[in-house]
């Protein structure tokens, strides 16, 4: 693992929140590497900052100082149009609350990220089959046609994993994706998670208040007033 080239720099990220003129200062000189294939697990208290923190990791929200750099990019140097479109090649999100398409059945939701891509039209046979096998990695081959109304919760985080790793990103950002569940249900989705980042080397970034989860990471760091702990 220890050779293994870093893949995120954070340098000294700084971001502060500002509501009706009171400043939140959230982030205070984050400076963190992940290696590519590193299990990062990210802690610290309700309110510590950790969804901020991933989110600047991942390009979704600007720090007001500092640098992300994820392999040869500077994330915060391009447009913002270029960003999006870093997203959607490099970084796989999982949320929470899982944020499938409620129209859209678990098929179609595990397809929407390549569908947008360039050239996607010519490659939709081949997009769907690697949706579906996607889908059965997760064992959802039997849920194909279901909207996300109609499976449990569980299910829609696993389909929501397969989103997140249909365009084969570099890293897996995951923000408390076990928060909704039950020990037992979230167990499962972490099974999967791990499993699948693993297979496919994958670096996944966790973020959980869940001291058993972080410890089945590589590492595990701890976001205090601020600044990141070991
Ligand atoms: N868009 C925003 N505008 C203003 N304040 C915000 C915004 N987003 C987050 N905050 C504030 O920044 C702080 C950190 O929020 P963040 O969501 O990063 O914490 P967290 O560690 O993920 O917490 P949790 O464990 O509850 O998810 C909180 O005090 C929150 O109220
Ligand atoms: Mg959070």
């Amino acid at each position: 693992m220890n050779e293994a080239p870093i893949q995120i720099v954070a340098r000294d990220v700084h971001k502060t929140y500002e509501l009706e003129r009171v400043r939140i200062p959230v982030l205070r000189g984050v400076s963190l590497e992940v290696r590519r294939g590193e299990r990062l697990a990210i802690t610290g208290a309700s309110g510590a900052g950790k969804s901020t923190l991933l989110h600047a990791l991942g390009g979704l929200d600007r720090p007001n100082e500092g640098s992300v750099r994820f392999e040869d990019i500077d994330v915060y140097a391009m447009s913002a149009a270029a960003r999006t479109e870093f997203r959607a090649q490099r970084v796989g999100f999982v949320f929470q609350a899982y944020h499938l398409l409620p129209e859209l059945d678990v098929l179609d939701n595990v397809m929407l990220p390549a569908l947008s891509r360039p050239g996607a039209l010519g490659r939709v046979a081949a997009l769907r089959e690697r949706a579906k096998a996607l889908l059965d990695r997760v064992g959802l081959s039997h849920r194909l046609h279901h909207r996300p109304v109609e499976v449990s919760g569980g299910e829609q985080q696993r389909a929501a994993l397969a989103r997140a790793l249909m365009n084969e990103p570099a890293a897996l950002l995951a923000d408390e994706p076990t928060g909704n569940l039950d020990s037992a249900t979230g167990r499962q989705v972490l099974d999967y998670l791990f499993a699948l980042t693993a297979e496919r080397a994958h670096t996944l970034v966790l973020v959980t208040h869940n001291e058993e989860v972080a410890a089945l990471c590589d590492r595990r760091l701890y976001l205090r007033d601020g600044v990141l702990q070991s």
